[in-house]
């Protein structure tokens, strides 16, 4: 079979159980409000290949201003993989991103990056995924909700973090059922937050950010309290030098680890080092 066969189209939302069903097989934690966040986030943005007419691959993009964008979800039924519809799917990405952004970024699996190194990415670090567990209540002082109208404050706090402006993305976790979206906040300033969201194979922190270790400590801890008794991941960026010494200490082990990449000018890399945990590999 050749390339002649494989189109790339628009996602829409009738799409989400195809992409839980291409997740399923790659064993990744999303629920369909994960995939229904990322075509709220890029409605035009995300795309379907098909192949023979089938459906058999995803790709998603998220811009964040015109500074960078995020490929996300790429994923090929088995068995057609290798027949270059990745490559097709992140041909149409890049496209789409390099009219809107400077860089284009991604977190890729090591199989992703077989692809990603023939299509001119570059490794920026290494983040690992860790798994632990929520606990009985801890002390946790001075830690409350983020609320709705605490939303510029959160975006103030969290745009030199992250490299841009995020407040599309935090609304959205801010306000979906049944996250948890914690902060410390002092003289009215948020110093450190962090938001338990659910995943398919256990519950996802992330971002957890903040200023001090013990600040994030708090809402770590907050965030295992309301995670009570499920499994938990947390995806943490190595340039932080506090969070494995953090996961370790709350039991959390590694399970794997994934290659932020870019491509193209990383003019606005943010400062991984006060970041715990990324929003997850499909958003940055
Ligand atoms: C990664 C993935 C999307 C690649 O899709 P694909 O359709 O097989 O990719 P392509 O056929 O376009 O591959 C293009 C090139 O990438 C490289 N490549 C892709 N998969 C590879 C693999 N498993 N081993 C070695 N090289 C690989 C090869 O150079 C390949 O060219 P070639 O087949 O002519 O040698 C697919 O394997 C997949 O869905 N994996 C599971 C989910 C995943 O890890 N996704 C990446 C998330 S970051």
């Amino acid at each position: 079979m050749t390339q002649s066969n494989v189109q790339v189209r628009a996602m829409t939302p009738d799409d989400i159980s195809l992409g839980m069903e291409l997740k399923n097989t790659a064993g990744w934690n999303q629920l369909p409000p994960d995939w229904q966040r990322l075509l709220a986030l890029g409605p035009d943005g995300c795309f379907v290949a098909t192949c023979d007419g089938v459906d058999v691959g995803t790709a998603t993009t998220t811009t964040y201003e015109d500074k960078f964008g995020w490929v996300a979800m790429v994923l090929v039924h088995p068995q057609y993989r290798r027949r270059g519809i990745g490559t097709a799917l992140l041909y149409t990405a890049i496209d789409y991103l390099e009219e809107r952004v400077a860089t284009v970024k991604l977190d890729a699996t090591p199989m992703g990056k077989k692809l990603y190194d023939t299509l001119g990415f570059a490794d920026e670090y290494i983040m690992e995924r860790w798994l632990g567990r929520g606990t009985k209540p801890l002390r946790v002082p001075g830690v409350e909700p983020i609320t709705p109208d605490l939303l510029p404050t959160l975006c103030d706090f969290d745009r030199p973090m992250f490299g841009a402006d995020r407040s599309k993305l935090l609304g959205m976790l801010i306000n979906e059922e049944p996250n948890t979206p914690l902060c410390i906040r002092d003289g009215g300033r948020i110093v450190a937050y962090g938001i338990l969201r659910p995943g398919y194979h256990a519950a996802q922190i992330g971002p957890l950010v903040g200023l001090q270790p013990q600040s994030v400590e708090t809402v770590f801890r907050a965030l295992l309290t309301a995670a009570g008794d499920q499994y938990i991941y947390n995806d943490m960026l190595l340039p932080n030098p506090h969070t494995a010494e953090l996961l370790r200490k709350y039991g959390f082990e590694k399970q794997r680890h994934l290659i932020r990449m870019f491509r193209g000018d990383n003019r606005h890399p943010g400062h991984p080092q006060y970041i715990y945990a990324a929003s997850g590999p499909a958003k940055g």
